[in-house]
Formats: C-alpha cells, structure tokens, sequence
C-alpha cells in the first residue's frame, strides 16, 4: 500500500525522536520513499547521520542553505511528498504550527505544503493536558491535520499518564489509513457546508445577529473534506480559522449566504449549520440613526429572511442528494425538529440543545440526535470535532450505500 509513496518526515525534539528510526526502517520495507527534516532540537535526539543512513536520502535542517535552496527549495520540499509526518511532534512545534510561524525549515515546509499532514504527538502529561496544547491541537484538528496518539503510558520523565508517543507500527498503520483511497469515501462528491450566525444591518454601524460561534459548521466542513469531499465552505462572521482544504465564501447576510450557496449548487451534499437570522430590517437608513436625547426609541419593521435550508431543498434548483439541516432548540427539541425537518424538505436533521444551561453556543461540545427517515439517534455528548467526524463518517456510509 505504501509501495512508492513518498513521505516527508519532520523530526522534532523530544525523547521519542529515536522512534523515527524504527518508523524509517518499516516505511522503507514497505517500499516508501522517506525524506527527512531534522528540528534543531530534534538533532540534539538522534543525528541526521542516522536518518540519511536508514532513508538513504539527504536530510534537510537548514533552512538559509544556499545549496539545499538551490537542490530544492524549501517550497518544493513541502510539495514533493504525498504525505507530511510529525515524529515526534513536540508541543513547541504543534504551537508553532498553531499559530502559522515559519521560524524554521520545519515549520516552514508545515505552512507551505498543499499535502495532508500527519501528526505524532509525544510530551510529559502535564505538557499534553496542558490549556494551551489543547487548544492548539483543538485548532490543529479543525483546520484538517491528522493527529495519532498519545496514547498512556510510562515516560522517559520517570511520570505516568497521556502523552506517550504511539509505536512505529500504529503510526505505520496511521499513515496506511491517511494514503488510501478507502480514507476519501467522499472522494469526487462536492458538498456545501454553511456555518456561523449572518449579521443583519440596522444602519452602517449596528447589526441583528446571534450567539453563532460557527465552530460546528466549520468542523464539519474539515471533516468532510478530510474524508476527500470537494467542499465550500459559506461562513457568516466567525472568529474561527479556516479550515485547511476548503474553499471559503464569507458572507454577512441571510440574503448573502442564500445567493453564495445558490452559487454553490450542484453538490451531492449540503450541511446547512450557519445560524441564520430569521429577521432583517426592512428599511436600512444609510447614515447612523442618531440618537434623540427626549425623543422614543426607533422602531423597526422586520421582514422574514430567505430560508436557505427550504430553498435547496423545495425549490426550483439542483436539489443535493442529501441534505442536512441543523435545529437549534430551547425547548420541546425532538418534536420541534422533526417537525422542522417535515416542513423544510431536508433528509436529516441534527438536533441540538441551545437553553442556556446546556451551553452549547461557542463550547467545545456538543450533545445532538440525528433525525432521519429511519428515525431518532441519540449521541453522547462530544465534542465539536467529533460530532463533525461521526457526522461526516455517516454521510459517507449514506453514499456508499445508495451506490451497493
Ligand atoms: C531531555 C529533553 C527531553 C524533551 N522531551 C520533549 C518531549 O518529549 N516532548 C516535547 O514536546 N518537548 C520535549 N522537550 C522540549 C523540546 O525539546 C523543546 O520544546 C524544543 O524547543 C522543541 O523544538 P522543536 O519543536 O523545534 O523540535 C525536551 C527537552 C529536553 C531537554
């Protein structure tokens, strides 16, 4: 399965750089061609010396070396691989990777590539659990990149917990999975994802909107196309990254959105997360409404939004094949949705909690149940990421049924 594919291995700085050279050795068995990048701190680990030996190709380290810059360019390195490998990624580079720095070859090639990313966590467990990891790999994942481990276990800092590297022959099995057609099931499919709140103007400076963090709709949009969808991403105003593989639209309006994802069409898939505004103000003066110091209050008159998710699936277009819409609840949640789904035309419907208590606006997790013909399915609350998985692997389940 690995028979000519070619790898791109980073090795950062952590006890567990030595495993790289038993990784080197079972990628080359299976007949890959490994190249590696050696960190500064990596070198303090294992030598490049050892790595060339067990790769038999050059190892790169510098990253202003003017005869490796003129071989092949820090850009090429990126590309010329079908498959980029972070082992061991230490918790420095996962921030650096984070944050989009490009302070090294390593990071460099990490920012430049086109090709899907890999990574191999190993850190002490209090580096693992650490808020600022979290956060980074929570940010590493939404925008695509691949992570396996850690997994427990005894570590070379005398402590016990998360944050032992997986074994070579795990991260062999890693890299199988991410290289092989049946890992894109959604391969050649087009989907549509729409995310976040729409904003809805008062005047030039005042809006409508809503508490929409678009961290669902974005994770979803990463999940589909991890799984080889060709997907467009239509996202009102959000703070998240955009996900790696994706093409974005961004958009403030209902009326936008409608028009982006109209532009959209045809797609086998449409996931419909944005949280749009059911209401925009029917006349929006052009100067700012100033405020009379004794007079009323303004008064709107609000008029109905266009409803994206009716529209693709009852109207006069390119219907996609399977549809999914997402309602938001406070109360009465599973009647409300199903009865939503009936009124809308869509296939499925996720279902979620929005009352306060359940916090799910702009958190991590998630608890939903996934509405269909078939009937009502109830999820352990997860997080955001990996409802997006299980959301995405059910979607791609849907069409490799309906082509048996
Ligand atoms: C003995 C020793 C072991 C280390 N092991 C790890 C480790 O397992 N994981 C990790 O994230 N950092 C580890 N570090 C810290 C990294 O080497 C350090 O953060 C370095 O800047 C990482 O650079 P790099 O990410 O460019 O490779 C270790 C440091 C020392 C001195």
């Amino acid at each position: 399965m690995l028979q000519d594919k070619r790898i791109l291995l980073i090795v950062g700085g952590g006890i567990a750089a030595f495993k790289a050279l038993e990784l080197i050795r079972r990628l080359r068995e299976r007949g890959a061609h490994v190249r590696c990048v050696l960190t500064q701190a990596g070198a303090q680990f294992v030598t490049a010396l050892s790595l060339q030996s067990l790769s038999e190709d050059k190892v790169y380290t510098d990253m202003f070396s003017l005869t490796d810059e003129s071989e092949m360019g820090h850009i090429q390195l990126s590309r010329q691989a079908d498959l980029l490998v972070v082992v061991p990624a230490t918790a420095n580079l996962m921030a650096r990777m984070a944050s989009g720095m490009a302070d090294d070859l390593a990071s460099t090639v990490l920012l430049a590539t086109d090709k899907k990313v890999l990574i191999v966590p190993a850190m002490n467990v209090r580096m693992w659990t650490h808020a600022a990891t979290q956060a980074n790999l929570a940010t590493l994942k939404a925008r695509g990149v691949e992570v396996v481990g850690p997994v427990e276990g005894a570590m070379a800092c005398n402590e016990f917990g998360l944050g032992r590297m997986v074994e070579p022959n795990d991260i062999v099995a890693a890299i199988e999975a991410a290289l092989s057609p049946q890992a894109r099931p959604l391969a050649g499919r087009r989907a549509i994802v729409t995310s976040g709140p729409t904003r809805e103007a008062i005047d030039p400076v005042r809006y409508i909107s809503n508490q929409s963090s678009g961290k669902q709709g974005h994770a979803i949009a990463a999940a589909l196309a991890r799984l080889g969808a060709e997907t467009i991403l239509v996202s009102g105003p959000v703070s998240q990254p955009d996900p790696v593989g994706v093409r974005m639209v961004k958009i403030n309006t209902a009326q936008e959105m409608l028009a982006a994802t109209l532009a959209a069409l045809p797609a086998d898939i449409a996931v419909c997360a944005a949280a749009v505004a059911d209401w925009r103000v029917a006349q929006r003066p052009n100067a700012k409404i100033k405020k009379a110091l004794y007079g009323p209050p303004p008064r709107f008159e609000l008029v109905a939004n266009p409803d994206i998710l009716a529209t693709i699936s009852k109207g006069d277009v390119a219907r996609p094949k399977l549809i999914v819409g997402f309602a938001a609840e406070t109360e009465a949640m599973l009647d409300n949705a199903q009865a939503k789904r009936k009124r809308k035309g869509c296939d499925w419907i996720v279902a979620n909690d929005v009352s306060p208590a359940m916090g799910t606006f702009g958190s991590d997790s998630n608890t939903v149940h996934l509405l269909s013909d078939a009937g009502i399915e109830s999820w352990p609350t997860m997080t955001k990421v990996a409802v997006a998985e299980q959301l995405a692997q059910r979607i791609a389940q849907h069409f490799q049924q309906a082509a048996e």
